[in-house]
């Protein structure tokens, strides 16, 4: 069995091809970062054209890499939610007129879903993974951040436990870098300045550290309020010092509610997954926690985190797997299909 899996929610054109076991044939990722970077944030409008004038090449070299022509392939998956409008349609409407030309069936995916099973991808000869439902899964990427219980791999077995208010992890990396002009996107930048600096040199309120939500647009401000009074740091040492500081604070939330969560929940497997599980102080605070508490800890590698379309091949073959397809008038939209506890801007419901 072999599934094409294709993205372009964001500011990702990707396409992959993988096996009925989980094994990477082909991954290709366009990123538009240098192009949505002048503006310090992804451009709606231009990452749908860049998605249309790059689809065709990402799809073609995929096949390429994995060896195959597009008669092999048994079916296509696709992220039809949630994300970019404009977007998303471009991978929706590809992958259509491919599975339409191919005549094969055609899976829509939820990109949620995909970040939460990028855990099972098998990369080079890596083995299959050892990790069985049910699982907590912490979802941080650019647009998300959001507590799971995984009890299965179909979207009907995914329950968010709870959510942001406001900014994505992610986000609140990127804004945070522009506040510093350290450019776009800002969680690697930190990252790679917070591993030499002290995180205890500035004292960041940690937000909302009761329950399951989370709120982080606090962060941006506290960062607004101390450039405005101190200006942007003037040494390397300090620059360090403040990104060492503002992402120890992140991460401790992040870190301390995946755990509150799991004991909530009688969970004792966690995952990370989502752009941000790419973050080395992330990883490296769960990884204490979840030792201290006897959990296990499942991290893919920073390629499976990031946007990518072996994540979409592998959800939409879990749902081949289990009987499910879409018709050629399957449909995108802006939302998750998961249900949410959290109403982004509006608190919990
Ligand atoms: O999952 P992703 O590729 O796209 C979305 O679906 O959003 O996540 C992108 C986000 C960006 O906000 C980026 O700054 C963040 O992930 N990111 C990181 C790191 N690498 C990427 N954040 C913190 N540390 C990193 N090493
Ligand atoms: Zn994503």
């Amino acid at each position: 069995m072999l599934i094409l899996g294709i993205e372009s929610s964001c500011d990702e054109t990707a396409a992959a091809v993988i096996d009925g076991e989980g094994v990477v044939r082909a991954d290709v990722v366009q990123s538009q970062i240098a192009l949505h970077g002048p503006y310090g944030g992804v451009v709606p409008e231009l990452a749908a054209r860049d998605h249309v004038r790059n689809i065709t090449p990402v799809v073609e070299e995929a096949l390429r890499g994995a060896g195959v022509e597009a008669s092999a392939i048994d079916a296509i998956a696709v992220t039809v939610q949630p994300g970019l409008a404009g977007a998303l349609l471009v991978g929706a409407q590809f992958a259509r007129t491919l599975a339409w030309s191919l005549g094969r069936p055609l899976v829509g995916v939820d990109h949620l879903v995909g970040h939460l099973l990028a855990v099972y991808l098998r990369r080079g000869d890596a083995p299959p993974v050892e990790l069985s439902f049910p699982y907590l899964g912490l979802l941080v990427s650019g647009g998300h951040t959001a507590l799971y219980r995984v009890d299965g791999p179909l979207a009907s077995q995914i329950h968010e436990l709870g959510a942001t208010r406001d900014d994505a992890a992610g986000e609140a990396f990127d804004k945070a870098a522009k506040l510093l002009g350290l450019g776009y996107p800002g969680g690697p930048v930190i990252d790679r300045r917070a591993a030499h600096g002290d995180p205890r040199a500035h004292e960041i309120p940690l937000p909302m550290l009761e329950g399951s939500e989370f709120s982080f647009s606090g962060l941006k401000t506290w960062l607004a309020r101390h450039v405005e009074q101190r200006g942007r740091p003037g040494s390397e040492q300090a620059m360090d010092d403040l990104c060492a500081s503002f992402q120890r604070a992140v991460v401790e939330v992040l870190a301390r509610k995946l755990i509150r969560a799991a004991r909530a929940e009688g969970l004792s497997r966690l995952v990370l997954c989502g752009g941000v599980a790419a973050n080395r102080g992330l990883r490296a605070r769960t990884a204490e926690l979840a030792a201290r508490h006897g959990f296990s800890l499942h991290v893919p590698p920073p390629v499976s985190c990031t946007d990518n379309g072996a994540m979409i091949a592998y959800a939409g073959l879990q749902r081949v797997l289990a009987g499910q397809s879409d018709d050629l008038s399957v449909t995108t939209s802006t939302r998750t299909s998961l249900p949410r506890v959290t109403r982004k801007g509006r608190g919990s419901r």
